[in-house]
């Protein structure tokens, strides 16, 4: 047993749990923070040092579980007190009229029903149960009657209150069930599956899936990587607290801090839901996150007891899907692509389709395993989908329309492109070109070379790449910097001033960040988020090179698959060898460490300053001269922005707006003080 903890520090632990508790609200519910995050930072960085010392004072509705806990061998079950059912579905907006009329039929109502609409978000259904306003545990919805406790992963989802909010107007039940849905936007989606691309992992197909893997993990640290969020709709049993209704119970859950949906709409009649239909489907492709459609529910609890459920699913509620963004087209056939690490990537060339407004005329087909465990074939009939701005993707084939005739694909053992042998390791999906020289693979490094992580050169896209290696103009990346205009001039699409302005920009190009410089290597399994975290460690890249495998695994979200490969990049000589070359041409690179380590040193880095009225002993310039040089920006107006407003003799009305808005407000000898070595 370690040493207890004094009555202080058990009182701060709990004043430390409550406050962060209030500012989670504040910033991931109502999107209203007090403080900011560096501050929010000091206090969870204070409650969880308090914790490690004394772990008895960790509290199940600790803040802290937001980082996940110890791993779990295996997800216990937990039986739902009630059902989790799921709903009937409709396809069409008259099928909610069909609805209504169903619901007035069973009620033998003529009067119009009142209904809450809620859009129905595309992610993972979870029950949550509080006690005491306490969260106890997460469940999965599972077969509707048992699910998998995920109480853990739960925890780490930043808008499920751990705790409730206590409000004056809101009575805190003993007990309550909620339900909603976990999901992740799709641009939140599309950054995870960048970053597993770039570390060769299995992507995601949907945001939905994505949430389900995330939701689904035994390690909960794994899950608070993942940028989950959740919509609660509903609850199960509630104790300690009278609702009559649907909508009422929503306007509760949002006091009690819970994320309720803000396009909910509350009390409308079939007409109006039908008309929030159309106007759903017209802004769904505007919306962070994707949703298939909207669920209906009759609003009144006492209707929705009348009307009962069957076994399956409630009456009272239906689900109106959208069109589905999918087509059918056909396969015209399979090619295959090969990128900058050699990958053999198939693709399938289709008969161009529109699908919500866009044509598509490819679809990644990912790898071997893939295109076998779809059995696409040249020929098929297929169905195609665009979810979101996420790359479009064979669902299914359709095998009634199959004639016989269609040709299975096979992976070619050579590559493609320079004819080299093409080999798949054990263990791996990716097939490989062996070729260090293929012009594929050159033409993929010098693209990402100069793509917007990297060097940035303006001008220099795909077309006029595929033209450099095909001419054989450059045989390495480094021979981007040997390019002249007079060279350039010649090639297609290009003129006299594009090719001088390219020139330019490759010349403007060489003084880099170390960070952009070690993503721009290409180095396998190391993208832009590796790179930084590498430039935040080491200052040069010689110092990288040298570093042993074992100091890089031991970087913080780096990983062992990431550390192996950035040993393997630098322990190639024509590794070195480039880099070397890429000095010599100029290419400067700027280390960030040092630069960080020089800017904390400026105290007024970050801030803005505005002067006004005329200082005892200092010109305008030379005030704002010692300002800059200390890292501040001078401004002509007052903000909420500003920080300072520095007030001489006879100030104008910038000092009547500085005190309006609260802005701190000092004279030259503050001023010097706050930059006493500059000044
Ligand atoms: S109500 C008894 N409301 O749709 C009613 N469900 O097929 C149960 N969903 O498993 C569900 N958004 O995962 C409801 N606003 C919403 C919803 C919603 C998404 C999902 C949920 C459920 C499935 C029903």
């Amino acid at each position: 047993m370690g040493p207890k903890p004094d009555e202080a520090t058990i009182k701060r632990a709990g004043f430390l749990r409550k406050q962060i508790h209030h500012h989670n609200y504040r910033y991931f519910v109502i999107d209203d923070p007090e403080i900011s995050d560096a501050a929010y930072d000091r206090l969870m960085k204070e409650l969880l040092e308090i914790e490690a010392r004394f772990p008895e004072l960790v509290t199940p509705d600790s803040p802290t579980a937001r980082v996940g806990s110890a791993p779990l061998e295996k997800f216990d079950t937990i039986s739902h007190s009630m059902a989790m059912l799921s709903l009937d579905k409709g396809f069409d907006p008259s099928d909610i009229t069909a609805f209504d009329q169903r619901v007035r039929r069973a009620l033998k109502n003529d009067d119009p029903v009142l209904y809450t609409v809620e859009p129905k978000v595309d992610g993972v259904a979870v029950e949550l149960v509080y006690r005491d306003g306490i969260l106890e545990s997460g469940s999965t919805r599972g077969d509707g009657y048992t699910g998998e406790l995920i109480t853990a992963n739960v925890r780490t989802i930043s808008s499920v209150p751990l705790r409730l909010e206590e409000t004056r107007d809101s009575v805190m039940p003993s007990l309550l069930e909620v339900r909603g849905e976990v999901f992740m936007e799709t641009s939140d989606f599309q950054k995870l599956n960048n970053r597993r691309m770039e570390d060769e992992l299995p992507l995601f197909a949907n945001p939905r899936n994505a949430s389900a893997g995330s939701l689904r993990q035994l390690d909960s640290k794994v899950t608070a990587s993942r940028p989950l969020q959740m919509f609660v709709y509903g609850v199960g049993r509630v104790r300690g607290a009278d609702l009559s209704g649907h909508c009422q119970a929503l306007e509760f859950l949002k006091k009690l801090g819970f994320p309720v949906n803000p396009l909910v709409r509350c009390g409308i009649d079939a007409a109006g839901a039908i008309d929030f239909y159309h106007e759903l489907d017209a802004r769904r492709a505007d919306l962070p996150y994707e949703i298939d459609g909207l669920v209906v529910k009759v609003d009144s609890y006492q209707l929705q007891q009348q009307l009962g459920t069957t076994s399956r699913s409630p009456r009272w509620a239906v689900a109106i899907k959208f069109a589905a963004v999918q087509e059918q087209t056909l396969v015209a056939g399979i090619i295959v692509q090969v990128g900058r690490t050699g990958a053999l990537t198939p693709v399938a060339e289709l008969d161009p389709v529109n699908i919500g407004g866009v044509t598509v005329s490819r679809a990644t087909l990912h790898n071997e395993d893939e295109v076998a465990k779809k059995d696409v074939r040249i020929g098929d009939r297929v169905l195609v989908q665009r979810a979101g701005d996420v790359i479009p993707e064979i669902v299914k084939v359709i095998d009634s329309l199959r004639a016989g005739s269609e040709k299975p694909f096979e992976m070619p053992t050579s590559c493609p492109v320079c004819g080299a042998k093409a080999v798949r390791l054990e263990g791996e999906a990716v097939t490989r070109c062996i070729n260090r020289n293929c012009p594929a693979q050159l033409k993929g490094n010098i693209r990402h070379f100069a793509s917007k992580g990297a060097f940035d050169i303006d001008g220099l896209g795909k077309k006029l790449i595929d033209q450099l290696v095909d001419r054989q103009l450059v045989s390495s990346i480094a021979d981007i910097f040997l390019l002249e205009a007079s060279i350039l001039e010649d090639l297609d699409r290009m003129g006299p001033k594009s090719a001088r302005n390219l020139v330019e920009a490759i010349v403007q190009s060489r003084r880099i960040s170390f960070s952009r410089f070690v993503y721009a290597l290409g180095i396998r399994h190391v993208g832009e988020h590796g790179a930084k975290l590498l430039a935040a460690r080491y200052e040069t890249i010689e110092e990288l090179a040298a570093a042993p495998r074992q100091e890089l695994e031991s970087i913080d979200g780096l990983g062992p698959v990431a550390a192996l490969s950035i040993a393997e990049f630098f322990s190639r000589h024509e590794n070195q060898e480039i880099i070397g070359t890429l000095k010599q041409l100029g290419v400067q690179v700027v280390s960030e460490k040092q630069s960080a380590a020089k800017t904390k040193n400026l105290p007024l880095e970050g801030k803005t300053v505005v002067l006004t009225g005329s200082l005892p002993s200092m010109t305008r310039n030379e005030a704002k001269e010692v300002i800059e040089s200390a890292g501040g920006r001078v401004s002509g107006s007052v903000s909420s922005k500003t920080d300072y407003l520095v007030a001489g003799d006879s100030p104008g009305s910038k000092l009547d707006k500085a005190r309006q808005l609260g802005v701190s407000v000092i004279d030259e000898s503050q001023l010097r003080g706050l930059v006493p070595e500059v000044s």
